[in-house]
């Protein structure tokens, strides 16, 4: 008797053991974003880091997976998604019809604006004042989308990275840029000579994208979302990247 206790209790230790070393044994979460988008989602040094990343590593510690990051051209993400070659898009993404379309959408995680950006001294007020300007913006967001709509494809001027744009305009290359409020800050605050209108073209929710028959993942990330909220994690993690004004 107290024999096979013994072969049971070693056994039970050899496998804990190897549940803890075999971090490679957990499943991926892997994440599609696109990183040159602070402070949701940016490089320092060689790793991605940010709100959503952070969010991110939460919700896999929850589900007992390995977060994986695959920084991709945003415009990639939905359909990276949608095939299966990752699990979820988190890239301040905003829900729109059209997206609902192709994806699934998480619980809404954090709000977003997208506000004007111009050059300190600029003849632009208000978005009135755009009318027949060139506009930069990240293609493929709701920027572009919206501002192509609103101001027509001839004055959209289309940049890979939203830092791209914010570059052009410091060159006068363009009259403005449209983009999501919080990276419109940061780019303000490392760029001289630029300020961002007070005014809000749209106001939008964030939220993961998930394929569309994952629902299981769906539910599993909004889970760990209302525990993340609930507990103040999701409030602490904010808190770190966009300093109370
Ligand atoms: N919220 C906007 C959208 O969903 C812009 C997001 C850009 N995100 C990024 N990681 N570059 O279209």
């Amino acid at each position: 008797m107290k024999k096979i206790l013994a072969i049971v209790l070693v056994l039970m230790m050899v496998l804990s053991l190897a549940a803890c070393g075999g971090s490679s044994k957990k499943e991926a979460l892997t994440m599609a974003t696109n990183a040159y988008f602070p402070p949701y989602e940016y490089y320092e040094n060689d790793k991605i880091v940010g709100i959503d990343a952070e969010v991110a590593a939460v919700i896999a510690e929850k589900l007992g997976m390995e977060l994986v990051i695959e920084d991709m051209d945003f415009g990639s993400i939905i359909a990276a998604v949608q095939t299966g070659k990752c699990s979820m898009g988190m890239a301040g993404m905003t829900v729109t019809e059209e997206r609902l379309e192709s994806v699934n959408f998480s619980d809404v995680y954090a709000v977003g604006v997208q506000v004007v950006i111009v050059n300190e001294g600029s003849d632009i007020a208000s978005l009135d004042d755009l009318a027949g300007k060139k506009i930069g913006v990240q293609e493929n967001t709701t920027g572009d989308i919206y501002a192509t709509d609103d101001f027509g494809d001839d004055f959209i001027e289309r940049y890979p990275k939203g830092s791209d744009a914010v570059l052009a305009l410091t060159q006068g290359k363009i009259d403005a840029v449209i983009i999501d409020n919080e990276p419109a800050k940061n780019f303000v605050a490392s760029n001289d000579g630029l300020v961002i209108l007070d005014t809000e073209y749209a106001i939008e929710d964030y939220a993961i994208a998930v394929a569309k028959d994952n629902e299981d993942l769906l539910k599993d990330i909004n889970k760990a979302l209302a525990e993340l909220t609930a507990d103040g994690t999701l409030d602490k993690i904010v808190a770190k990247y966009i300093p109370a004004e």
